[in-house]
């Protein structure tokens, strides 16, 4: 299977460019690098409420903004809401490895962002048991992410790679495109430029 270009916009007039075309999963995986920034964080973020350090309520806000909406709005909808679909039409299984262990992965995710929404409220209120919540769904997230994004970018997307041919392979990346414009680019942008902040502040 041909190596497919990177997930840019060239306004290259060259007919060569007709093959160079955008690809699904590299989109995915530039997402996948934003949302490490944030997963990688949050057992730093964890360890200092554990010593009893403070962290400000908008941090955790923020946190939780960007898993709701970069995260699981867009990047996860773009996986299950078409991706997935568009391997199960192939004939790929969507029950079992490796599409189910994924979207049990996401439901997972979610839970874990509920808890963190929820304990970040209590801390607000000054809570104490908002603290095992925080670390909790911290630590979760921080044990989650990492397996779940390298079976993605080592197995699912090679596999897309393969099953798909490149007219699916542009089909679904001008619905991907669709899903970003629906959310709003300037949206995207300010949390991918929020994770960019948040690694720099404790990283
Ligand atoms: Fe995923
Ligand atoms: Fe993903």
């Amino acid at each position: 299977m041909e190596k497919r270009g990177p997930a840019i916009v060239s306004h290259s007039s060259t007919p060569d460019r007709e093959a160079a075309m955008n690809s699904p999963t590299e989109m995915l995986e530039a997402e996948h690098r934003v949302i490490a920034r944030i997963v990688g964080i949050t057992p730093l973020l964890a360890e200092r409420l554990e010593e009893g350090g403070v962290i400000k309520p908008d941090i955790l806000q923020g946190i939780v903004e960007f898993m709701r909406i970069y995260a699981d709005k867009c990047h996860h909808g773009k996986e299950e809401d078409l991706l997935f679909p568009a391997l199960g039409e192939k004939g790929v299984p969507m029950q079992g490895c490796p599409i189910g262990a994924l979207v049990a992965d996401h439901v997972s995710g979610r839970s874990l962002v509920r808890r963190l929404a929820e304990s970040a409220e209590a801390y607000v209120r000054n809570e104490p048991e908002a603290y095992e919540g925080l670390i909790g769904s911290l630590r979760g997230i921080a044990d989650l992410y990492p397996g779940h994004i390298w079976k993605e970018d080592y197995l699912l997307f090679p596999m897309t790679n393969k099953v798909l041919n490149p007219d699916e392979l542009d089909a679904l990346y001008s619905e991907f495109e669709k899903v970003d414009l629906r959310i709003g680019h300037d949206s995207l942008e300010r949390l991918a430029r929020l994770a960019g902040d948040l690694e720099r502040q404790f990283g």
